[in-house]
């Protein structure tokens, strides 16, 4: 998006003249108009006031990587390595080509204003429209073997429904193994990749996080799903605030996982199941029973009514009978 500082100078929703705006970005008026058309061919609505300037209509909340570091404590700040885009393939892509480059020891954290191939669990896409949504990946790497993954992406559900309590949104729910759910419609979505080995026991893992904050409309989509704007109007989202919010609370997460396991967010997972007494069917439609949440591991477990069957993250999908 060429026309970012522009947007940004108009970000306030005031009118600013055209010699302003030329004067503080160091261009010319005729490089100003012609970035106002180019912002307003990409969707954004400007008014132009004849003999004043120009007023931006579209609310915009744009990406800004001093925010999001304003918003961490002081140790996570200076742990992680932040990298915003404006635009990408994919940000869980971008972190293993960055990881691929170079070593710093800090946490590779990429988050973009669009992905022009985001992608979602089971070879899907994930539709990641400009400006609209949180698409934030992060490269962590773990002494153990691949099978702590499963416990992972679970702990990874937690800590994104926990930071959304923080930020204030009442009855997040976690549909398993890692979905985040509001009042019964898909918020937000997780993709755990395996990056490989760096070494002997250490394993590298992408995990990845789209979530919609303002989206409107998602022609594409074919589940229902919500938006924080949509399910909260009242407030002012601000993905600056939300990316912080869950780059700490994924942060700490992963750290507690590390020196105490799955244990603790056995029942933290299980407070928030969407699925518990619920009817369900897997996939394949092999198996039904009752949702009956989760073991020590993180499996989801069904009753047929005679015993507890169980369900590997990965294996298969549920959902519930209709
Ligand atoms: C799901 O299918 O529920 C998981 C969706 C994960 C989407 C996020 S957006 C940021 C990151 N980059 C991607 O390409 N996918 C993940």
């Amino acid at each position: 998006m060429k026309s970012r500082a522009l947007l940004g100078l108009l970000a306030d929703g005031q009118v600013h003249s055209g010699e302003s705006l030329a004067a503080s970005l160091g261009i010319s008026r005729t490089a100003i108009w012609k970035q106002i058309r180019r912002a307003m061919d990409e969707g954004f609505r400007i008014e132009t006031i004849r003999g004043k300037g120009y007023r931006l209509l579209t609310e915009m909340d744009l990406l800004d990587q001093n925010q999001i570091l304003q918003g961490l404590s002081l140790s996570r700040r200076s742990a992680i390595e932040l990298i915003v885009l404006d635009e990408v393939d994919s940000t869980n892509a971008e972190i293993v080509r960055r990881r691929r480059e170079s070593g710093s020891g800090r946490v590779p954290v990429c988050i973009a204003d669009c992905q022009t191939a985001g992608r979602g669990r089971r070879g899907r896409q994930w539709q990641s429209p400009r400006g609209q949504n949180l698409y934030l990946s992060l490269g962590l790497t773990f002494r153990g073997s691949f099978a702590m993954l499963d416990g992972l992406s679970l702990v990874l559900g937690v800590a994104v429904a926990e930071a959304l309590e923080q930020q204030g949104v009442p009855d997040v729910g976690l549909k398993w193994p890692n979905d985040i759910f509001l009042a019964g419609s898909k918020l937000a979505g997780i993709l755990v990749e395996l990056q490989g080995e760096l070494e002997e026991g250490v394993v590298q893992v992408v995990a990845g996080i789209g979530m919609n904050i303002h989206m409107t409309d998602a022609a594409g989509v074919d589940q229902a799903w919500a938006s924080l704007a949509g399910a909260l109007p009242e407030r002012r989202w601000c993905r600056n605030e939300v990316a912080a919010s869950v780059i700490e609370s994924v942060l700490a997460a992963v750290d507690e996982f590390v020196e105490s396991g799955f244990g603790d967010f056995k029942a933290r997972w299980q407070n928030r199941d969407i699925f518990s007494g619920k009817t369900l069917i897997a996939s394949h439609g092999e198996l039904a029973g009752t949702g009956h949440g989760i073991d020590a591991s993180g499996n989801y477990l069904i009753s047929d009514g005679e015993e507890l069957v169980k369900v590997r993250a990965g294996e298969i999908s549920l959902r519930v009978r209709s």
